[in-house]
């Protein structure tokens, strides 16, 4: 299947006078036309700001100093601003995890999906009512007309979220970043807004890049998965092999927090330490302090991306020596 976005060495700094703090450095990964991608990793290593350098939707200090953002072979990273807003407007939609952030508290719900339809000139009022009520529908809004004259702060946590989602679907994108978009919601609404998403990738046929701290919801939904520690991505592979046979001690420790299902005695067992300041430079692998099996090459030089398995890149030296002597030993035992 043809790459939607192609993520390349992709490194993005909040550079201040005093600080520079690296959230993203040298992210490579790609997103398949129809896929769902998941995004996961501990609060403040990165995610949101991964997703919002593919959009170029950051704050004044926020800088992309290094690799490029293939969006259909198109170079996010040195496209014009007008350019990135129409891909913002048309292409690529958002959806954030407070969907306060992203709607409009002082305008109906009906002008902000006019203002999203209005693009598209051929438009007339009456087709743009229709669509918006149909959009509205779409997400599961009961009594849809009579929703487009309220505003955001007369709806429930759900419906804000469905409105925000069935917002963000009224350019069709062909690309939904969605950053925790059930994080705010509760259990049996995050269910459904989960199953909706997918409803509607299907239905329309467009990607999603999913950033969640959730695996449960990666492992339902997700086609691959990257985990992403101190602003790198550590481990990256179709979902049944990082999440089944993870390989990276910290995509393993993750797992190992989790709640085995159905144990209610069951403990979390959360990875030992913190991870580093992203100010502060790092010298070796990032997660060498908290790993169980660090040593001196942990300490001092950043790993490489070795290929595992089809499609399954891990960066720790463990795994790359464990490769390298596998594959000693085959050359050794064909030389024989
Ligand atoms: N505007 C900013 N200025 C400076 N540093 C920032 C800014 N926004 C985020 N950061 C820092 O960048 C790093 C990555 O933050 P980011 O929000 O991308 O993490 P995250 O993985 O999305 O976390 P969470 O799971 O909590 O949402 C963190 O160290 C954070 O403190
Ligand atoms: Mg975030």
């Amino acid at each position: 299947m043809a790459n939607i976005l192609e993520v390349q060495d992709l490194s993005m700094y909040y550079i201040t006078k005093s600080t520079t703090v690296r959230a993203v450095e040298d992210v490579t990964f790609s997103i398949a036309e129809g896929e769902t991608f998941g995004l996961v990793g501990e609060s403040g290593c990165g995610k949101s700001t991964a997703a919002r350098a593919l959009v170029r939707l950051l704050p004044e200090s926020g800088k992309i100093v290094g690799g490029s953002v293939l969006y259909k072979d198109k170079n996010v990273v040195s496209m014009t601003e007008h350019e990135v807003r129409a891909l913002r407007g048309r292409e690529i939609g958002m959806i954030f995890q407070d969907p306060m952030t992203s709607l409009n508290p002082v305008t109906t719900v009906r002008k902000q999906f006019f203002e999203s339809l209005k693009r598209d000139k051929n438009m007339t009022k009456a087709a743009m009512e229709e669509r918006s009520i149909e959009l509205l529908r779409l997400v599961g809004i009961p009594e849809p007309a009579a929703r487009l004259d309220n505003y955001v702060h007369e709806l429930s946590g759900g419906m804000r979220q469905r409105v925000m989602i069935a917002i963000a679907l009224a350019s069709q994108p062909r690309l939904l970043l969605a950053d925790e978009p059930t994080t705010a919601l509760d259990v049996t609404i995050q269910d459904q807004v989960i199953c909706l998403l997918n409803d509607l990738r299907e239905q329309l046929g467009m990607s999603i890049l999913l950033v969640t701290h959730d695996l449960g919801v990666v492992n339902e939904m997700c086609h691959h998965v990257a985990v992403m520690y101190a602003g790198r991505i550590v481990e990256i592979a179709d979902t049944r092999n990082p999440l089944h046979h993870p390989r990276h001690p910290y995509t393993k420790g993750l797992i190992n927090s989790l709640p085995a299902e159905h144990d209610t005695r069951s403990r979390l067992e959360p990875i030992n330490g913190a991870p580093p300041n992203l100010s502060r430079e790092i010298i070796g692998c990032p997660f060498a302090p908290r790993c169980p099996h660090t040593t001196e090459t942990c300490r001092t030089q950043l790993p490489r991306t070795v290929m595992v398995d089809e499609g399954h890149f891990v960066s720790c030296h463990l795994v790359t020596e464990a490769a390298c002597a596998a594959d000693s030993a085959q050359k050794q035992g064909g030389a024989q």
